[in-house]
């Protein structure tokens, strides 16, 4: 019997909204909030380099103001590294990350970057950091994953979704496949398996169903189908799916 699936709301894009007007509406502590009255098992937040949504008052105001765990989604850089070691989050899931891009495009190269990841990881975990990584399903990358000593890794459901949206059935089967082994590995391995990236109402089941897949970021569906249903109904719905999923 599978354990529980945590769901991890990723409150990115209401600081998006939030920052168009250069304000403080919408405030992404009250949708966290929100969130955690909706069933959430944490909170996830990306502060990137631009500060183009999540801001450095915000990621102290969730750990003060939020009764969820936190993870704090980051590139390896001195300045998040500083970042955690001060505000202690529960989590730290460290990202690829361009300044040109729009969202995470592909897993961190944890097999190529071995060596820059390898002292930071250590320091975040020495200051009680949970570190993940997030990389593609891919079996050097799980094993550099293991040889740094991550207790979790999140694998990138990226592709998976594109191929969902682009009606391509199979490669929707092509990459859950991948997925499903990526998470059997992480067994074998004795590391954590979250996923997350581009997840739906209508690409979350089968994500939910693998076993081993013990939490699920998501973010941008969320925050959108908040216009429609409110972000408290969209939370409980995905929620729903997940649990019809692992049942
Ligand atoms: N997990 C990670 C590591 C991410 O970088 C992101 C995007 O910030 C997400 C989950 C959430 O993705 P989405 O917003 O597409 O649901």
């Amino acid at each position: 019997m599978p354990g529980k699936l945590r769901l991890g709301v990723n409150i990115d894009h209401v600081a998006t909204v939030r920052n168009a007007r250069g304000g403080t509406h919408p405030d992404p502590i009250r949708a966290a909030l929100v969130a955690k009255a909706a069933g959430a098992d944490g909170i996830t937040a990306h502060l990137r380099e631009d500060r183009r949504h999540i801001r450095d008052g915000d990621i102290g105001r969730i750990m003060r103001e939020v009764d969820l765990p936190l993870n704090f989604e980051m590139a390896a850089t001195d300045e998040m590294i500083a970042l955690v070691l001060e505000n202690k989050p529960h989590a730290a899931c460290l990202v690829p990350e361009k300044r040109e891009e729009v969202t995470t495009e592909g897993g961190l190269d944890a097999a190529g970057l071995h060596n820059q990841l390898k002292t930071p990881i250590a320091e975040m975990s020495d200051a009680g950091a949970r570190v993940s990584l997030f990389i593609e399903a891919d079996e050097r990358q799980l094993e550099a994953a293991k040889s740094l000593g991550a207790p979790v890794v999140e694998l990138h459901t990226g592709t998976y979704c594109e191929a969902h949206e682009a009606g391509d059935a199979d490669e929707v089967a092509k990459q859950l496949d991948r997925l499903r082994k990526g998470a059997e590995i992480c067994e074998s391995l004795g590391i954590e398996c979250h996923m997350g990236h581009g997840l739906s109402f209508e690409t979350v089941k089968p994500i939910a169903a693998i076993p081993q897949v013990m939490e699920l970021n998501i973010g941008h569906f969320l925050i959108g189908e908040a216009i429609f249903l409110g972000l408290d109904g969209g939370i409980r719905e995905m929620r729903r799916l997940m649990d019809e999923a692992r049942a």
